[in-house]
């Protein structure tokens, strides 16, 4: 199995240049399935969670094309009613598929999408809305199955703010009959960013990026091009990465708006940095101020950050508490961090305390999720020693090449 090393405590230079948003990609990959026609998708990261997605959509029956970034996808037709077991298990944005799929062909199997390190993760909230569309959905012991004749505009309020659902709602609404009311609706930048490619398409959507979603069913959507937006995660995760150890580093092709939160973290800490319109400049600060953050909706606090900046807290100056509000299992990696030799308690499993700074050593670990496994990459690029990450599969999910990306701006990381 791969695993990384990395030579840590150096300074690293240059300028880091940002993906398209996986959050993103996944969304219009399955949105693809609404249409009969030919999507181009460019910007596409090349990451397993994204090929994960496209080898369930060809087992249903598209068929794409993928070079340099850009992908041709057509589903003439969706020749399956089941999503394969295996496939589903690794990758929960299956889910994505359930609104196409009914939509195309009355039914739909879903094998049980599974909790998975960072929590629960249920789809209640996703069957309510079927439901509420008019569907039919029976939970057997291994699968949901989900049946319509045709779906019906409804007005749905989400008992908790969710953004594949909100974006699973959505997008199955296009092809509703009538209107569909979305309230209490998620607002995270990606969710605009799919309503105004499905609009192109034909589809009549409102208000997505606020909490209320207007859509009218149309009978049915064309195809075009979508140019993915910048990962916001990627930026911040890079961003953070130069308040660690930057001599600056240069994070670029970003949207430094849709992290707004991240600054004004920054600027509570005394971070030094500089943005521009599609630029972030960051530089390592001496004596950074310990600060308390609490995990939120966009706009708030991104979750998918919590584990990068908390690094970034072990090196401040004082006691910081991090809150993760969003996710239940989403803290336990900082077990991994006290191993490196960090100050941190955890109160509860949604709460720990940063006391810092304090010098982090080079350890053997393994990589529990994504983001916990980009925050050990940081960590371990700022302490003494070597570390090694195993399991960076659930790397590769989310961060294309990151080694390579990281060699450039002088890092010592290797992937054996
Ligand atoms: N939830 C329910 N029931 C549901 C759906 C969600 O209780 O039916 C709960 C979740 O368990 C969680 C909360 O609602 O406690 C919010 O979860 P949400 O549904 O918003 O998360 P998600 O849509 O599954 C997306 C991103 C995550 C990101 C979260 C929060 C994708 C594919 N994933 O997940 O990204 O952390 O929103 O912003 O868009 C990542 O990239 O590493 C990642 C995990």
């Amino acid at each position: 199995m791969a695993k990384f090393i990395i030579q840590g405590n150096k300074k690293l230079k240059g300028e880091i240049s940002v993906n398209g948003a996986k959050n993103a990609a996944l969304k219009i990959i399955a949105a693809s399935l609404l249409s009969e026609d030919k999507i181009i998708i460019k910007n596409v990261p090349d990451i397993e969670e994204i090929n994960r997605l496209l080898e369930l959509c060809q087992s249903v029956g598209s068929s794409f094309a993928r070079e340099n970034g850009e992908i041709e996808m057509q589903t003439k037709d969706i020749k399956q009613t089941d999503l394969d077991a295996d496939l589903v298990k690794k990758i929960r944005a299956a889910v994505l598929l359930i609104g196409p799929m009914l939509i195309r062909n009355g039914e739909v199997r879903l094998p049980h999408p599974g909790g998975c390190a960072i929590g629960q993760r249920p789809i209640d909230i996703f069957i309510d809305g079927f439901r509420k569309f008019g569907a039919e959905v029976i939970e057997n012991q291994d699968h949901y199955h989900f049946r319509a004749e045709k779906l019906k505009g409804m007005t749905f309020i989400f008992p908790k703010i969710s953004v594949t659902a909100t974006e699973v709602l959505m997008m199955t609404a296009t092809l509703a009959e009538g209107k569909t009311i979305l309230k209490n609706a998620a607002c995270e930048p990606e969710i605009p960013a799919l309503a105004e490619y499905l609009n192109r398409c034909g589809a009549k959507i409102e208000g997505a990026g606020t909490h209320t979603i207007v859509i009218e069913g149309v009978k049915k959507l064309s195809a075009n091009i979508y140019e993915v937006i910048p990962d916001r995660v990627e930026a911040g995760s890079f961003a953070i990465l130069g308040a660690l150890c930057g001599d600056p580093i240069r994070v670029t092709n970003c949207r430094p708006d849709h992290l707004e939160a991240l600054w004004s973290t920054f600027d509570k800490m005394g971070v030094d940095y500089e943005l521009g319109k599609d630029w972030v400049e960051v530089c390592q600060t001496q004596k950074v101020k310990s600060v308390d953050v609490v995990t939120h909706e966009y706009p708030g606090f991104i979750t998918d950050l919590q584990q990068p900046f908390t690094v970034l807290l072990t090196q401040a100056e004082g006691i910081s508490l991090v809150h993760e509000t969003i996710f239940e299992g989403r803290l336990f990696y900082t077990d991994k961090l006290k191993q490196m030799g960090a100050n941190i308690i955890m109160c509860d499993p949604h709460r720990v305390i940063v006391n810092g700074p304090s010098k982090l050593f080079g350890r053997h670990l393994e990589s529990p999720d994504l983001r916990a496994g980009f925050a050990l990459i940081l960590a371990g690029l700022i302490a003494e020693g070597e570390t090694q990450i195993d399991n960076i599969y659930q790397i590769d999910r989310g961060y294309e090449k990151i080694e390579e990306r990281l060699q450039n701006l002088g890092a010592d990381i290797k992937r054996v």
